[in-house]
């Protein structure tokens, strides 16, 4: 594959961040300096505009450009780009005065009053009225201004709107989905339950706090909707600057896996993907490296929405956040790890939150590049030009991308219906837990991992593992079959298959809609345990395994047991098994089995595949991005220790230092092979 070179006027990788000149327009001394100090960070980009709303119009109809064009131009001379963000995000306050229909109901059906942000009601006409009018002013004033690499939609879409407009929209929306037969909504939805049958679609209410909740597929259907109602909202947006300037791309910045939207419907509509990374480095409840696994989890679904181009970090924290229960700084070296990670996880860009800290206002103590003390002279500062000389050196990384042969499903319905599902136990559900669980296993076994929808192709994978894969939605059990029959290896665990798309659960057995064929297995109760039970599974192979929180009773119908539980009533029966499907193998893990056991059989289903493992030390991450002709290892450690890593040969990229054979890392060292 080629690379694919997503900004190529940069000649590299891009470092850059969130940039609030308006704060400053009365500080010309402060802005020049800023300017300065970008090239000393090493700094090519920089992203004006997030929020600057009523400094381009600070009254409906009267407009200042000048200033930005003004910073834009002085970027540019000095070689640095702008990202322009639309201004969405933040309402001025006679917008909200004179059109209060652009201000969000809450769940009680009470109308926010003006202020704070991400809180415009997504289908108010209006409001989209007067976000198009900024942003035609906007392209007309600075569109084709040659600084201008990127658009950036609004800020961290979230959030839901309960108002008159939206309710109409969503009954609108299901009139559709249900081909204008509401008998069809109530069968689905199963509301002959409680008496909750609907004789109209004007008759549905969103699941309002003092409302409706006990109707699974209206709770569903209303965050479905949300996503659709968001996404038409972005769209909105999109449409214009599509028009007006289609050479440039447009991203927005996704967060982690915010549970309000289902992120892989709207990437479908942007040219790039970008998202904010604010791990809880140094936190007290995990080690340090499975802090940093998650994150490595966060970048892999990122990255497998576009799989076949980099992705961008548009938001981290230099130094610290401010809206963590605890807001600890980052040691030293922990700022290049967080970057490198990125960037090994397949991102051609390290962008911060933010490039200076404003006086005032709710952000004043978030981290940023620049402190209050103003100077480049502190460790903060140090660390970031440091990363920035490091970006310049992994140059020729830029449009290299991970290709992966092993794959974690994780479906945003079934964190939606897992999370509502009144069933299991609520504090011990942990669908994405067990997900970034899975992936980390994996990744500790040396493989690179997508971490895909179960919308999306299997073709490129030989592993797929699919944790708690609680809905199966139409053609997914198909498809799944396939991939088996094929010679994929595939595993499952408990709660698999329970319900279709509209949370009515498959009759006959689960794993529902054919899959107890595929597996060969069929879940006949789920015990869900308390904290302090646990269960053991003793393999035939000698190795054990321990349960805790869940555990199914299985029937088998024609698979090979592979480890059976040791204790309670459902002593000696099987807990883990393997059917032979096809040219593949259909693995069933009814309970929720400790890490080791979970990588031992990851390994022989990697070997079964003719993956190659690494050994690589706990807490030691290596990723591969690789192009045509190219290929770079990043070796992270991602541990407090030194450690070392054997049979690496090469020259690190970063430091010049040769390596033959033995690789000793420092704590926190990233080592960067060609
Ligand atoms: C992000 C947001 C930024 C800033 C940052 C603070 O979620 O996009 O505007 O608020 O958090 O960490």
């Amino acid at each position: 594959m080629e690379k694919k070179i997503l900004f190529p006027q940069l000649g590299g990788l891009m470092h850059g961040g969130d940039y609030n000149p308006e704060q400053w327009l009365d500080r010309p001394d402060i802005l020049k300096e800023d300017i300065r100090l970008m090239k000393e960070a090493g700094m090519n980009c920089a992203t004006l505009g997030v929020f600057a709303w009523s400094t381009y119009e600070p009254r409906e109809g009267e407009f200042h450009f000048e200033w930005l064009k003004d910073i834009m131009d002085r970027l540019y001379e000095n070689g640095i780009y702008t990202i322009l963000a639309t201004p969405s995000g933040a309402r001025p306050a006679w917008l909200d005065e004179k059109y209060p229909e652009s201000m969000r109901v809450d769940s009680y059906g009470v109308r926010a009053h003006h202020g704070v942000r991400h809180n415009h009601c997504m289908s108010a006409p209006i409001y989209r009225e007067k976000v198009s009018v900024i942003i035609n002013k906007m392209i007309d004033e600075v569109g084709s201004h040659p600084g201008l690499l990127m658009w950036h939609i609004s800020n961290e879409f979230g959030g839901e709107c309960f108002c008159p407009h939206c309710v109409a929209r969503f009954q609108n929306y299901l009139a559709e989905k249900f081909d204008h037969d509401i008998d069809k909504l109530n069968h689905d939805w199963w509301t002959v339950f409680w008496s909750h049958n609907y004789n109209d679609f004007s008759q549905i209410e969103p699941p309002y706090n003092n409302g409706e909740s006990s109707i699974m597929g209206l709770n569903l259907e209303w965050k479905r909707f949300t996503t659709w109602s968001m996404n038409d909202y972005m769209k909105s947006e999109i449409a214009i600057l599509r028009e007006r300037t289609p050479e440039i791309p447009i991203t927005t910045n996704f967060m982690k896996l915010y549970d309000g939207l289902d992120y892989r419907i709207m990437a479908k509509e942007l040219d790039v993907i970008s998202w904010d990374s604010y791990p809880r480095f140094h936190n007290d409840e995990e080690s340090f490296s499975d802090t940093l696994a998650e994150n490595a989890f966060d970048h892999a679904v990122m990255r497998s929405m576009k799989k076949n181009q980099p992705f961008m970090l548009m938001e981290s924290a230099p130094g610290l956040v401010n809206w963590h229960g605890y807001n600890k700084m980052k040691r030293p070296g922990v700022h290049k790890l967080a970057s490198l990670q990125a960037v090994a996880l397949g991102s051609d860009t390290v962008q911060y939150f933010q490039w200076r800290k404003g006086r005032g206002s709710s952000e004043q103590y978030h981290g940023a590049v620049l402190d209050h003390l103003g100077t480049s002279n502190t460790r903060v500062f140090r660390e970031v030009a440091e990363v920035g000389r490091d970006l310049k050196k992994l140059s020729d990384v830029c449009g290299t991308i991970i290709k992966s042969k092993v794959a974690v499903i994780f479906d945003w319905d079934t964190m939606w219906a897992i999370e509502d599902m009144r069933g299991m136990a609520q504090e011990t559900k942990n669908y994405p837990k067990t997900c970034i669980a899975t992936y980390r296993n994996l990744m500790e076994l040396g493989v690179d991992v997508d971490v895909i929808a179960c919308e999306d192709s299997f073709a490129d994978y030989k592993v797929i593992v699919a944790p708690m894969l609680y809905m199966l939605k139409p053609q997914i059990a198909d498809r799944l079959k396939s991939f088996v029959n094929d010679g994929g290896q595939l595993l499952a665990t408990y709660v698999t298959g329970y319900v279709d798309e509209n949370q009515l659960n498959f009759l006959g057995g689960f794993p529902g809609d054919g899959l107890k064929d595929l597996f060969g297995v069929i879940s006949e109760e789920l015990d869900t345990l308390y904290p302090a039970d646990c269960n053991q599974v003793n393999f035939v192979d000698g190795l054990t395994g321990q349960v805790h929180d869940y555990a199914e009773v299985l029937r088998i119908a024609d698979a090979e047991t592979l480890g059976t539980y040791q204790d309670d009533y459902y002593a000696g029966t099987p807990a883990v098994t393997k059917k032979v499907y096809g040219k593949g193998n259909a693995y069933y893990v009814a309970a929720r089995l400790d890490d080791a056991a979970m990588k031992h059989l990851f390994a022989q289903m990697l070997t079964n595949a003719d993956v190659a493992m690494r050994r690589l030390p706990k807490g030691v991450e290596c990723h591969t991005r690789q192009s045509d002709n190219q290929c770079y290892t990043f070796y992270l450690n991602c541990t407090q220790e030194t450690q070392t890593v054997e049979d690496v040969h090469g020259t690190d990229l970063l430091t010049g230092t040769v390596i033959n054979g033995v690789l000793t890392m420092d704590k926190y060292q990233v080592v960067v092979l060609a």
